[in-house]
């Protein structure tokens, strides 16, 4: 079993609610096996540059219910460099820590695994942070649950004006390659229709829902749409409304685009237990010599996936709860 005298944390890509419990428990589950802790800001960035702070117990006090990341986060176009990561190890080393834990996506975890590669002598290992629900080997990611129930709430509110006009609403929520917060959401609030990158949805498809009868009748209608659906690199979530306005001049539409308020807010309970859970279970990972591996959770079990698998491997999403939604929204 390694034993640590310090290590290193950081947060990076596109932040997630949640991110800050991951960070107090990877802090204090440390220091609980005697290890010091040093943050690392600005994500990988800061390794290149040298920004560290160190964390001490009660430096990660009072956060854990707060949303973004009290390191800060960024997406580091030099890491992607040899000489970049090269850069980074000889600041990490010079800090002297002897081992890190990355919270992030498959960007972060890709950069992580081509450190490891290249320094085999400093084990990194990842936890699981974004909105997007879209890493395989983990049920869930730290902040999906969040950004969820963001997602919902505003849709209600939508919905409740929707309903007032008896319009329809086209509704654009993230996941620029994942449809989960889509898919979710959209059977939660009841859409009508649910357009998600994984599946093809002709438009012909989205024109027989609004072509049957019951749904043109009702009060109001909601299409929820991620925003790397198909056709939505061809202008948006505004020009697929403007194609039905064509067909469908009858039809009062409105179009909303959440946009990043569903990156932000206090993370749910769900979100803060996870992330206390694999911040715990990846200062365990590095005691027990694991290296280049994302500590995930599948069926309530802690699970280690290597950083290979789970950034090649495409997650699926549960199509069962595509054909659900399409059978209640008859
Ligand atoms: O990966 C998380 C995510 O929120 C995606 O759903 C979204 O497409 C992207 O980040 C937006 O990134 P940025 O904040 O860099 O615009």
């Amino acid at each position: 079993m390694a034993k640590f005298k310090k290590i290193g944390v950081l947060t990076s890509g596109g932040d997630a609610p949640g991110m800050n419990a991951a960070i107090r428990a990877v802090t204090r589950a440390a220091i609980y096996n005697g290890i010091k802790v040093v943050g690392v800001m600005q994500g990988y960035a800061g390794l290149i540059n040298g920004e560290f702070r160190d964390l001490k117990v009660t430096d990660v006090s009072d956060i854990i219910q707060k949303g973004g990341t009290i390191l800060k986060t960024a997406r580091c176009m030099e890491f992607k460099t040899k000489e970049g990561r090269q850069k980074a190890y000889e600041n990490a080393k010079k800090e002297g820590l002897e081992a890190l834990v990355v919270i992030g996506g498959d960007g972060t975890f890709t950069g992580a695994r081509l450190l490891s590669e290249e320094h085999p002598d400093f084990p990194v290992v990842g936890l699981p942070g974004t909105i997007d629900n879209d890493l395989f080997g983990t049920d869930y990611t730290i902040g999906y649950d969040t950004a969820l129930n963001t997602v919902v709430d505003a849709v209600d509110k939508i919905r409740d004006t929707a309903a007032s006009h008896n319009r329809l609403f086209v509704v654009e929520v993230m996941g620029r390659d994942a449809g989960f917060i889509a898919l979710r959401s959209g059977i939660a609030v009841g859409a009508e229709a649910i357009l998600i990158p994984e599946v093809r949805t002709p438009y012909a498809e989205l024109k027989s829902y609004l072509q049957n009868n019951s749904k043109r009748k009702r009060l109001n209608n909601l299409i929820i749409v991620a925003e790397g659906a198909e056709g939505m690199k061809e202008g948006g979530v505004f020009k697929l409304a403007e194609r039905v306005n064509q067909d469908y001049p009858e039809l009062d539409i409105r179009v909303s685009v959440l946009g990043h308020m569903q990156r932000g807010g206090a993370p749910s309970a769900f979100d803060r237990v996870l992330a206390s859970q694999l911040g715990e279970g990846a200062v365990i990972a590095l005691m027990d010599d694991q290296q280049s591996i994302m500590v995930g959770i599948q069926n309530s079990k802690i699970t280690h996936v290597p950083f290979n698998q789970a950034i090649k491997n495409k997650k699926s999403v549960n199509l069962d709860l595509l054909k659900l939604a399409e059978i209640l929204s008859i």
